[in-house]
């Protein structure tokens, strides 16, 4: 399948960024990453470059949607990180704006939160006869889904009783391990597996993201496609240290280590993609931001992600980045085929400020600010890229996030650390299970009670 989706990086390139002669010096460390994520993938250690042909769980997850009640006009994703993120940038990119405003659509629901106000709001509105809770944890521990989770199943017994509230769940979670799985063992609950090579910000396209993408209507098939593509043109590059996502990591690694450029801010020109950068978030600094290197040595790296949305923000963040501190690297998002026109009326001709927009388009005018913008920041000196997709949809997306998943994976190769571990979470949720009087965690509850 061919990949449609581009990097230009132009404005990366030559004085004002890195050397095309340096990137080509650097290919030895490229090689060595690919063949280390190779080696991984081939050994099964990392399972995210064999999701997008996993069919026999795609095929899965569509008979359990198919004997989803008829009824269900909500659904609502109970998870946190890549959990949720994931899933909803998905649903984002890919539904129309606003589409579940309409009433004979399904409408889909991103807590994402232990806000009891917004929590408490939710549950008040939903109707839960019509209602789909999917409860979504890899590990089954995660104190905020567990606390959704725990809260929703006791409203749902009250109202429906046990055996009825199961048809108002699915959880997703680890094939065999963890809490979660012994819950469905135990209640009997339908279930969607993760498997166990799958960390949460690298699950978009196992039942993590798929089985909402099936609840929503979405072409599963298409998005797999994509994400196929992009994984293929990887593996079976002749030479993949020409691969868009590895030059894409070695200009991002070296602009950083090299010309002192930490910050990568991901801004696309176009609303619907807006939470994909919220999901690149996680994955850039989960994943890259380490105090160990790979021999256990203390190096505390990594590169900081900041979420940005073309135009809004030009009136909002553009003006540090092209007049603050040079310590950023901006990679915008661009769609070249609009699904929707928007004409502008020639209307207050006689306003010179408003007479030179008419019979332009809104899409035209959204193209030209980006364009502007990054030749303004290039201009000034800040390197900047731009990914094109040809259209928003599934096929595209699936291939933007692999894009995304062998760019962070070989950027941890780069950095030296493991890009699919967290352990800088651990002490935190440590303190919160002392906190909280969870057995074998009293050390941390007494610290926590000093403070
Ligand atoms: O990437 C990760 O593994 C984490 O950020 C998880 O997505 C997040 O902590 C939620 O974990 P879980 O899915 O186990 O509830």
């Amino acid at each position: 399948m061919k990949i449609t989706i581009k990097y230009d990086d132009k404005f990366m390139i030559g004085e004002k960024g890195i050397s095309e002669s340096r990137i080509n010096s650097f290919n030895k460390r490229l090689m060595d990453a690919c063949s280390w994520l190779k080696k991984l993938h081939n050994a099964g250690e990392v399972g995210f470059l064999s999701l997008p042909e996993d069919m026999e769980n795609l095929k899965h997850l569509k008979s359990l949607v198919d004997n989803v009640d008829k009824k269900i006009k909500e659904v609502v994703i109970l998870g946190i990180g890549g959990s949720s993120l994931g899933p909803k940038a998905l649903y984002s990119a890919l539904k129309p704006a606003y589409y579940d405003l309409k009433p004979d659509k399904k409408r889909i629901h991103f807590p994402d939160n232990i806000d009891p106000n917004s929590f408490k709001a939710l549950l008040n509105v939903l109707d839960l006869e019509k209602t789909l809770f999917l409860v979504i944890t890899k590990s089954g521990g995660t104190a905020e889904t567990a606390v959704q989770f725990m809260i929703v199943w006791d409203t749902l017994v009250k109202k429906f009783g046990e055996e009825k509230a199961k048809n108002h769940l699915i959880a997703v979670t680890d094939p065999e391990t963890g809490n979660l799985r012994v819950l469905v063992d135990e209640l009997k609950l339908t279930s969607a597996p993760i498997p166990a090579n799958i960390g949460g910000r690298f699950s978009v396209f196992s039942s993590v993201g798929l089985l909402l993408a099936l609840l929503a209507d979405m072409d599963v098939d298409s998005f797999m496609a994509g994400g196929k593509a992009m994984v293929d043109s990887f593996l079976n590059a002749e030479d993949p240290t020409k691969h868009m996502a590895i030059r894409a990591s070695a200009i991002f690694y070296l602009l950083h280590t090299e010309k002192n450029k930490p910050i990568h801010v991901l801004m696309p020109y176009n609303d619907s993609l807006y939470p994909t950068s919220l999901w690149f978030n996680q994955l850039w600094a989960e994943s890259l931001g380490k105090r160990k290197n790979l021999q256990g040595e203390d190096i505390f790296v990594g590169p900081t992600p900041v979420s940005a949305k073309g135009a809004t923000d030009q009136h909002s963040q553009i003006q540090l980045y092209v007049e603050g501190p040079a310590d950023k690297i901006i990679t915008f998002i661009t769609v070249d085929e609009y699904k929707e026109k928007m004409e502008i009326p020639s209307v207050f001709s006689h306003i010179d400020s408003y007479s030179y927009l008419n019979n332009h388009s809104m899409e035209k005018l959204l193209k030209i600010e980006l364009k502007a913008s990054a030749l303004a920041l290039n201009t000034a000196g800040r390197p900047n890229g731009t990914i094109h997709l040809e259209k928003l949809d599934s096929y595209n997306l699936g291939q933007l996030l692999v894009f995304f998943e062998i760019a962070t994976a070989i950027s941890g190769k780069l950095y030296n650390v493991d890009p699919f571990n967290q352990p800088g979470v651990e002490q935190g949720k440590k303190y919160a299970y002392g906190a909280l009087g969870r057995p074998g965690f009293e050390k941390e509850g007494k610290i926590m009670n000093e403070i």
